[in-house]
């Protein structure tokens, strides 16, 4: 599969977690919910920053460079918001503000990788080396963290 595809899949699917878990009140299912997105979110992003984005960089133009550095800092401040979500009880009102900022910026970050990263990395590096990232990615992520763990 196709690098971008495969991390535009994974985008899909947390936004679908997204999803339900503004359509559940019940704290339990809340709760698993979250620890799922968060377990998404940093297999995802764990991917991207250690094969993707030093892909991208290496396409070597100030454009790239800006690009990888905004996204660097944002999954940065999605790890803050993550980082903080298991101290709230998902019966408290903030851990619904809290779901609602973590979503918007999964989204603002999505769109910028979907509609300006992904068509520039796909022009300048060419058809065989997206594919030959895409097989990275599946390898690494179907390790599901355990690297980091080791
Ligand atoms: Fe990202
Ligand atoms: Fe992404």
């Amino acid at each position: 599969m196709k690098a971008t595809d495969l991390l535009k899949k994974q985008h899909r699917q947390v936004e679908k977690l997204f999803k339900e878990v503004e359509k559940t009140e019940d704290p339990k299912q809340r709760r698993k919910l979250m620890d799922q997105i968060a377990a998404d979110l940093k297999m995802h992003t764990q991917i991207e920053e250690e094969i993707f984005y030093p892909a991208v960089r290496e396409v070597g133009t100030a454009k790239a460079e800006e690009m990888i550095d905004e996204a660097f800092e944002e999954h940065h401040v999605v790890d803050l918001v993550l980082a903080e979500l298991p101290q709230v009880d998902p019966e408290d009102e903030r851990f619904e503000a809290k779901m609602t900022v973590l979503s918007e910026l999964v989204k603002h970050h999505v769109e910028e990788e979907e509609e300006e990263m992904f068509p520039m990395a796909e022009k300048k590096l060419g058809a065989e080396r997206i594919k030959d990232l895409g097989q990275q990615l599946e390898q690494m992520a179907g390790g599901g963290g355990q690297r980091r763990a080791a």
